[in-house]
């Protein structure tokens, strides 16, 4: 077994060890139960810990993470996490959160093939597509490969009004609202794309649902 391994388990202890310092019933008060305001739908890359840059705390996020922060409307285990923490936990806030320097957005720039990865990425390249023109028109690449990240972050918003679990909460006036951020890896800040939802009157007449 690797150091590193074994440290993360001593790490644990310490971090148990921490928390009881500052409150005794601490994990028994978690433990009764769960209502986080938000539900965090972020990249899987190891550089973007939800909970951690933000400052939220155990309780206080309920987290999605895939490849390059999709949310694609087949994807069971994304629209499993969405009905649970609309209908069940009542989230009033769904962040959609890119970042800046994505491999997933990279990979969707380019031609190689990866492997099974390819057909996750294709829904990446869909974004390229719906907007070629202006990205085509950026020159520099850094340029155009933030813009990209934007845009992809921008469609998953969409994508998340679109589908009926989020139409249908709006319906019966469910507080709930959905925001797209970017996370900038080189200073830690995130950037509000300001692309906020909290009605479905905003999406195309096509994808209006009467439910
Ligand atoms: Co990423």
């Amino acid at each position: 077994m690797s150091e590193f391994y074994k440290q993360l388990l001593e790490n644990n202890k310490k971090w148990v060890a921490s928390k009881l310092e500052l409150d005794k019933e601490y994990f028994s008060k978690l433990s009764k139960g769960q209502s986080p305001p938000v539900l965090w739908i972020g990249c899987a890359d190891s550089r973007v810990p939800a909970n951690e840059i933000i400052g939220a705390n155990p309780g206080e996020v309920f987290v999605h993470r895939n490849i390059a922060n999709m949310v694609v409307h087949s994807d069971m285990n994304m629209l499993s996490v969405l009905d649970y923490a609309v209908n069940a936990l009542k989230v009033k806030h769904i962040i959609v959160c890119g970042h800046y320097g994505c491999g997933g957005v990279k990979a969707a720039m380019g031609n190689d093939s990866i492997g099974l990865i390819d057909n996750w990425v294709r829904h990446i390249k869909d974004v390229y597509r719906f907007h070629k023109d202006e990205l085509d028109a950026i020159e520099d690449e850094k340029e155009r490969f933030d813009k990209f990240v934007e845009f992809n972050v921008i469609e998953q918003v969409f994508d998340l009004a679109k589908s009926s679990i989020v139409q249908s909460a709006w319906r019966k006036h469910q507080e709930l609202s959905v925001h797209g951020w970017v996370y900038e890896l080189s200073k830690g800040l995130v950037k509000d794309l300001n692309v906020n939802f909290g009605n479905n009157s905003e999406l195309d007449k096509v994808y209006q649902l009467n439910i």
